[in-house]
């Protein structure tokens, strides 16, 4: 299993008064990707931000010596593939969409991939794993959602472990080259937990700019993840 693994801070926890700035710091602090919450008051009960903001936050998407950062966009949306269209445009690096809210699973992927972007499946806490099955060998990324989508600051859900573990199996025995992310109340004090269940790539809200010293927050985790 791969073990570069990535801290995706999730802007959703961010000030989004100094939405750039905030990117530019935590990116400075040491994120690896921006993770991008997109809800639209539909598929979950909250509303966030859309293609507007995300080409606005681009720019802004850059370590101080000038590397870009991915744009790692969540989309929380339903249907979907219009709205990819528009992220893949206004400069998402990756998309990942729930299945449950395509009724063509399969369309929406190859929609994402054809517009230049990298694709993934995002997995709720109840939902069963069989989309990927059969979307395994198109995919560039399995997001494991560890809360319920639509809210930042809630308590890590314990079978989101279990679910974890049974897509890291998948995905190793495919063979292929995908990230496994999990998603929702994850924080220095369980990191290593989800990363042994399976995980390289872990998406962190609250639990860094809930905090004054983001930096101080991202290596306390990479020390987890080194142990
Ligand atoms: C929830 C979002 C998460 C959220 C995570 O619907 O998908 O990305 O921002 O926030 P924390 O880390 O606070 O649980
Ligand atoms: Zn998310």
């Amino acid at each position: 299993m791969s073990t570069s693994y990535r801290i995706a801070p999730s802007i959703l926890s961010a000030d989004f008064a100094r939405l750039g700035e905030e990117v530019a710091q935590v990116i400075a602090a040491g994120a690896d990707w921006i993770h991008f919450d997109v809800m639209d008051n539909h598929y979950v009960p909250n509303l966030t931000f859309g293609p507007m903001i995300c080409q606005a936050i681009k720019p802004h998407a850059r370590t101080p010596d000038g590397r870009p950062v991915p744009l790692d966009v969540h989309m929380m949306v339903q249907p979907v593939d219009a709205l990819a269209q528009a992220f893949a445009q206004a400069g998402a690096d990756l998309i990942s969409f729930h299945p449950d809210a395509s009724p063509h699973a399969h369309r929406s992927v190859q929609a994402i991939k054809a517009a230049g972007c990298q694709a993934g499946l995002v997995f709720n806490p109840a939902a069963p794993l069989d989309v990927l099955d059969w979307l395994i060998d198109d995919i560039d990324l399995v997001l494991v959602m560890s809360v319920n989508p639509g809210f930042g600051g809630q308590s890590f859900i314990d079978s989101a472990l279990r679910k974890t573990e049974q897509v890291r199996r998948r995905i190793d025995a495919s063979g292929k080259d995908i990230r496994l992310e999990v998603d929702g109340g994850i924080k220095a004090g369980n990191i290593r937990r989800v990363a042994d269940a399976g995980a390289d790539t872990f998406v962190a809200g609250s639990a860094i700019f809930g905090q004054k010293d983001y930096a101080a927050v991202i290596a306390e985790m990479r020390r987890e993840l080194l142990k």
